[in-house]
Order: C-alpha cells, then sequence, then structure tokens
C-alpha cells in the first residue's frame, strides 16, 4: 500500500467512524465554525483543566474532509496544553498551504490531510476544524467562518 492510499484510507475511516463525535453538556468553551462556501456547519466543546484540553467532543453537518479532519484534530489536541496546541495548528497550516512541505513527525495521523492542498476549495474543507478550534481557545464562546 502506498502512502497515498494510507492516507486516503485514513480519512474515509475518521469520515465513517468519527473520534469524539457528540456534545460535552459541562463544556467550559464551545464555537461554531461555518463555511460560507458550501454551507458546510461545524460545533466544537472543551472542557479545560487549566491551559490544558482536558476533553473534545465536535458535531458536524459537513463533507467527508472535513468531518475527517475535526475526527482527526480532537484525537491530536486532546490532553494537550493551549501553546502545544497552536504551535500544531503552525505546522497544519503549513502542511496545507505549502506545496513542498514535508509532514513533521509531531503531526503523525494529520499528515493524512496534505492530500488537499492539490485542491484549494478543499484546503477550507480541511482547516474548518483547526480554525474553529483558535476561536474557542480564544474566547470561552465564538463564531468563525473561513471567509
Ligand atoms: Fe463544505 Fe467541505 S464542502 S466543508
Amino acid at each position: 500500500m502506498d502512502l497515498k492510499e494510507l492516507y486516503r484510507d485514513v480519512i474515509l475511516d475518521h469520515n465513517r467512524h468519527p473520534r469524539n463525535f457528540g456534545r460535552i453538556e459541562s463544556a467550559d468553551r464551545s464555537a461554531q465554525g461555518h463555511n460560507p462556501l458550501c454551507g458546510d456547519e461545524l460545533s466544537l466543546f472543551l472542557r479545560m483543566n487549566g491551559t490544558r484540553v482536558e476533553d473534545i467532543r465536535f458535531e458536524a453537518r459537513g463533507c467527508a474532509i472535513s468531518t475527517a479532519s475535526a475526527s482527526l484534530m480532537t484525537e491530536a489536541v486532546k490532553g494537550k496544553e493551549r501553546a502545544a496546541i497552536r504551535e500544531l495548528f503552525e505546522e497544519m497550516h503549513r502542511l496545507l498551504t505549502r506545496h513542498d512541505e514535508v509532514p513533521a513527525a509531531s503531526l503523525g495521523k494529520l499528515a493524512a490531510l496534505s492530500g488537499v492542498r492539490e485542491f484549494p476549495a478543499r484546503v477550507k474543507c480541511a482547516s474548518l476544524c483547526w480554525h474553529t478550534l483558535n476561536a474557542a481557545l480564544d474566547h470561552d464562546a465564538a463564531t468563525v467562518s473561513t471567509e
């Protein structure tokens, strides 16, 4: 199996069986993301322990890429400090926007999303959850749009 097939399988798996899907009723923070190009929406719920994301869940009405990206993101950031999440955000941003960027080892399974940079319209699908997470970390409740 080559890397492209492996990446495709990771995305299909996370779209069909999204991890951390649902709400957190006692969430400390939440944010809504919206992609005006397609109307897709994503809600994120966070439970914090100081500056650490103790739990994170999401609900989405969106395409396969946005659902898989949110699922992979929640797995990657759960239990992490806010500063480490900001670094991951920057790495993801580079991965999704620079064509020659080699995925950093710290990205783990998130590297599966590198293929979307060939399709500019899909970059917003993959980054919607990350912008939403940034907004949730900045404010107790927030709404963001990819535009
Ligand atoms: Fe709407 Fe991907 S097509 S988020």
